[in-house]
């Protein structure tokens, strides 16, 4: 095996990336994988802390993104944005911190800060999926459905294959509307099926739903980890994100063979 890096990636704030990364790594830690959970932090990050890994027993550390590469005022934009794209820095950065945390075989879980660099090329060339939560108002799925379109433009363009997920966040009750609203965005946002050949359903993925008082435990109780349930919900979470990131490179190379 070689290391995997997961990416909750989202270019908001309140996206749900944050305990979206902390409930997979949760869910890898108990299938008995080395794994870290490293949050991206960037030059001028107002908080530093991460409540949630105060109590989650899964090793966590920070890694910042690089300050962009200062370039000439005159190079074209084209130029500019090639260059950012092959930023390796991040990911050179976390591929020496992981193995000195967990080894070769180990799986790192990467909670992506809300910048549009921080998912580049480079990054999501040595990533096993990228994951991006979609809250449920209309607003967050728009949200979602961007920074999706966003991802599988860039893997398009620089010739990556990666899978990428929607993880969807909401109570069971708003399951089908939700998936609805989010099938439609996607539709809308991608008529020609460049960007997701399949159905919407393949790539979305349910995260476990947590309720106010779990919400509220999760920071100042470190025993809430044991809880059987949350427990039996993480290791399947990480579970079903693995045999959806398979799918989906089913569903490209299908693709591929249909041209
Ligand atoms: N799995 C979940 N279950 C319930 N609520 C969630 C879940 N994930 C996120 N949320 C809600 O979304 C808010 C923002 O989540 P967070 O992970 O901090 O987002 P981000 O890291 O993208 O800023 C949380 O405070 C919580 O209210
Ligand atoms: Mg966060």
């Amino acid at each position: 095996m070689t290391m995997q890096i997961y990416l909750v990636a989202g270019l908001n704030g309140g996206g749900g990336r944050s305990l979206t990364a902390a409930l997979l790594a949760y869910g890898l830690h108990l299938q008995d994988r080395p794994t870290i959970l490293v949050r991206q932090t960037y030059h001028g990050l107002l908080s530093t802390i991460e409540p949630l890994e105060a109590t989650l027993p899964v090793t966590c550390c920070e890694l910042m993104l690089p300050a962009p590469y200062a370039l000439p005022s005159d190079l074209s934009a084209g130029l500019a944005t090639m260059i950012h794209s092959a930023d390796a820095r991040f990911v050179t950065a976390l591929r020496e911190m992981a193995m000195a945390e967990v080894g070769k075989d180990g799986h790192v879980v990467v909670d992506l800060c809300c910048n549009e660099r921080a998912a580049n090329a480079a990054t999501m060339r040595d990533a096993s999926m990228v994951l991006i939560p979609a809250r449920a108002s209309v607003l967050e799925i728009d949200w979602a459905v961007r920074t999706f379109a966003r991802a599988r433009d860039v893997q398009r363009y620089r010739d990556i294959a990666v899978p990428t997920l929607i993880a969807t966040i909401v109570p069971d009750s708003g399951r089908t509307h939700q998936i609805d609203v989010l099938g439609r965005m996607l539709r809308d946002c991608d008529p020609h099926r460049e960007l997701l050949p399949g159905e919407p359903r393949e790539v979305a993925i349910e995260v476990p739903f947590l309720d106010e008082s779990t919400l509220m435990t999760l920071f100042d109780e470190r025993s809430i980890w044991q809880n059987p349930l949350l427990s039996a919900q993480c290791r399947a979470f990480a579970t079903a994100a693995a045999v959806r990131a398979d799918a989906f490179m089913l569903m490209l190379a299908e693709d591929d063979g249909d041209l």
